[in-house]
């Protein structure tokens, strides 16, 4: 008898956290931006495998520094390749996975760091 109510009780129980799971909404595409200066650094962070710490690349490197260049540049650089006007064999993917608020912000970090 013991038995049956435990497995009754666990039965509901699994059957309940089934229902809060289902009842979930769904993610958002995107999760909304963090564009507070340390949210800013960790976007930057992601582009320091191929452009350097802080945009600024590592030496014989052959990929453009980002550091110091006017923002407009950077910004004008990064839009063309997510609308996929300017050429590229990763930026053009890359770009797309950052919203437009996202590149001002980027474009407005590397262009305050030092060459
Ligand atoms: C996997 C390596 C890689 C990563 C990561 C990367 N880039 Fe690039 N980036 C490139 C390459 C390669 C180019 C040259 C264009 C091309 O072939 O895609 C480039 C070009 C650029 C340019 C144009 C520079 C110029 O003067 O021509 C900008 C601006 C830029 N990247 C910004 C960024 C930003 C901002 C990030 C981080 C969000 C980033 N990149 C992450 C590889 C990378």
């Amino acid at each position: 008898m013991i038995a049956i109510a435990r497995y009754l009780a666990a039965a509901a129980a699994t059957l309940a956290a089934g229902l809060a799971v289902a009842q979930q909404p769904a993610p958002p595409a995107f999760a909304p931006s963090n564009l507070s200066p340390a949210g800013v650094r960790s976007l930057a962070a992601n582009c320091a495998a191929c452009h350097g710490t802080n945009g600024k690349p590592a030496a014989g490197s052959t990929l453009a520094g980002l550091a110091g260049k006017p923002r407009n540049e950077l910004l004008t650089a990064m839009s063309q390749f997510k609308l996929g006007t300017k050429p590229a064999t990763v930026m053009h993917q890359l770009s797309k996975g950052y919203s437009d608020a996202e590149l001002a912000a980027l474009a407005d970090y590397f262009s305050k760091q030092s060459r």
